[in-house]
């Protein structure tokens, strides 16, 4: 049944793709900017490394042991009396909430490459009003880019793991690794360099609060692509005899690292043109935009590239959080691939429309509930709620229920006795304890 495996250079950058994404170029940076910078970074930084690696590395310890959908894959290696926990492999149905906003900003992202192209806006009035019009009153558009994006999701999903994901990757991660090399080349040399360094690094409490922390850990799931089976689905068609550790490692640093790279080249363009790093989910394609026009004929450039950047980061990203619901359909259901395909990116589809309508001004009083409209209530439930929380019973599962021999046996190999205790104690305790903390912190039964 799986000849359809990843090499292993095929993993790393589809796992890649799916890690690097709209979280590293334009939620890390706004959502750093608007939590006011070093502490922010560094609670972010401090996440990943200890708790996120650890249930990354779990997720692909699992699925590389099962070659199996997520559900069937916990159902397998969980001890006869406790069949249910395979219930936590439907975690995967958090990506259809992902995947209502992530491909209308894929939308957005495309029709800024056709607009960098043929003219951007002179300054940040225009730029704003731009933005805010296209947002709030140009349904055609956005849907027309929208409908696009899907198209490109779906059809690449349709043709399976190694045809679809596996050569689509191979195409466009190289190509964004080059694109941000190229354009951190560039700013360097800004006099806003220095300043976006200090910014991204240098502690300041002044923004941070309780809710910055909440940011700061829901980030570092999304960012990962951790506690929605994803990771688990694209490991469970990875090669025999890789070194799993070291894959996971590898990817985790991608991600980290393009998303610093990603904040010091939004940053330095920010801090270049004296603007203030806190201007929300704006600050791509508002700020950006002007100040690229400002450069003049280089600026084009660099706005294609960038965005360009940004459109190949998302698609890598939106065909993996599809993913895992599509194999569970062909795998336990079996459906034909491109059936599951098309009957999950349908649902998503329209689902998306939604989140894009309640942008507009002609239906957000429709679909706002309290302080969010749908599309912020889709992110915000997903990143800062659902992927910890399938985070941590993923943990528990790991860490508890199944034969600990099994773990044992895969990772001692790879990482030696004592690192393999401290990754299970973190599995055991610190990732459970901190992240049902943070929750009811989060709920207002307990308050920091
Ligand atoms: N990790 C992706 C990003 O940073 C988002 C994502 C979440 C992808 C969940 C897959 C699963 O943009
Ligand atoms: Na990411």
């Amino acid at each position: 049944m799986h000849k359809n495996r990843f090499t292993r250079i095929g993993f790393i950058l589809a796992a890649a793709g799916s890690a690097v994404g709209l979280g590293n170029i334009w939620k890390f940076p706004y959502i750093t900017g608007e939590n006011g910078g070093g502490i922010f970074v560094l609670v972010y930084l401090a996440t990943v490394f200890f708790i996120g690696m650890s249930i990354f590395i779990g997720e692909v310890l699992i699925g590389s042991l099962q070659n199996k959908d997520a559900v069937s894959t916990i159902e397998n290696l969980a001890p006869t009396n406790k069949k249910y926990w395979k219930y936590t492999g439907f975690t995967f149905l958090t990506g259809i909430f992902i995947l209502t906003f992530y491909p209308v900003v894929i939308g957005w992202i495309f029709n800024y490459i056709v607009l960098s192209i043929n003219s951007l806006p002179s300054n940040f009035k225009e730029s704003e009003t731009l933005f805010m019009t296209f947002l709030k009153n140009d349904i055609f558009t956005q849907i027309f880019y929208y409908t696009l994006a899907f198209i490109v999701i779906a059809y690449t999903i349709s043709k399976g793991v190694k045809k679809g994901i596996e050569k689509l990757n191979n195409i466009l991660m190289p190509s964004l690794i080059i694109i941000l090399a190229i354009l951190l080349i560039y700013t360097v040399q800004l006099d806003g360099f220095s300043k976006a360094i200090e910014f991204m690094f240098y502690p300041n409490f002044e923004k941070f609060n309780s809710s910055s922390i909440i940011v700061a850990v829901g980030h570092a799931f999304f960012t990962l692509s951790i506690g929605m089976a994803t990771i688990i689905t694209y490991s469970a068609s990875l090669d025999k005899n890789v070194n799993i550790v070291k894959a996971s490692i590898t990817v985790v640093i991608m991600d980290t690292l393009i998303a610093i790279v990603a904040g010091i080249i939004i940053f330095s363009i920010i801090f270049t043109a004296s603007q203030e790093p806190s201007k929300g989910a704006g600050l791509v394609f508002i700020t950006l935009p002007a100040i690229f026009y400002q450069m003049g004929t280089i600026g084009i450039y660099l706005a294609i590239l960038f965005f360009i950047a940004l459109a190949f980061a998302a698609i890598t990203s939106a065909i993996s959080i599809l993913e895992p619901t599509v194999m569970y359909l062909v795998e336990r259901k079996n459906m034909p691939r491109k059936n599951a395909t098309y009957s999950v990116a349908f649902i998503a589809y329209a689902l998306g429309l939604l989140a894009l309508l309640s942008n507009t001004d002609s239906f957000s009083t429709n679909l706002t509930l309290g302080s969010k409209n749908l599309f912020d209530w889709f992110d915000f439930i997903s990143s800062a709620i659902l992927m910890p929380i399938g985070g941590i019973l993923l943990a528990i599962f790991i860490g508890y229920i199944m034969d600990k021999k099994l773990s044992k046996n895969a990772l001692v190999p790879f990482m030696g006795e004592t690192y393999y205790k401290i990754w299970l104690f973190i599995m055991r305790f610190v990732a459970p304890i901190s992240i049902f903390i943070l929750m009811l912190n989060e709920i207002g039964i307990i308050k920091f």
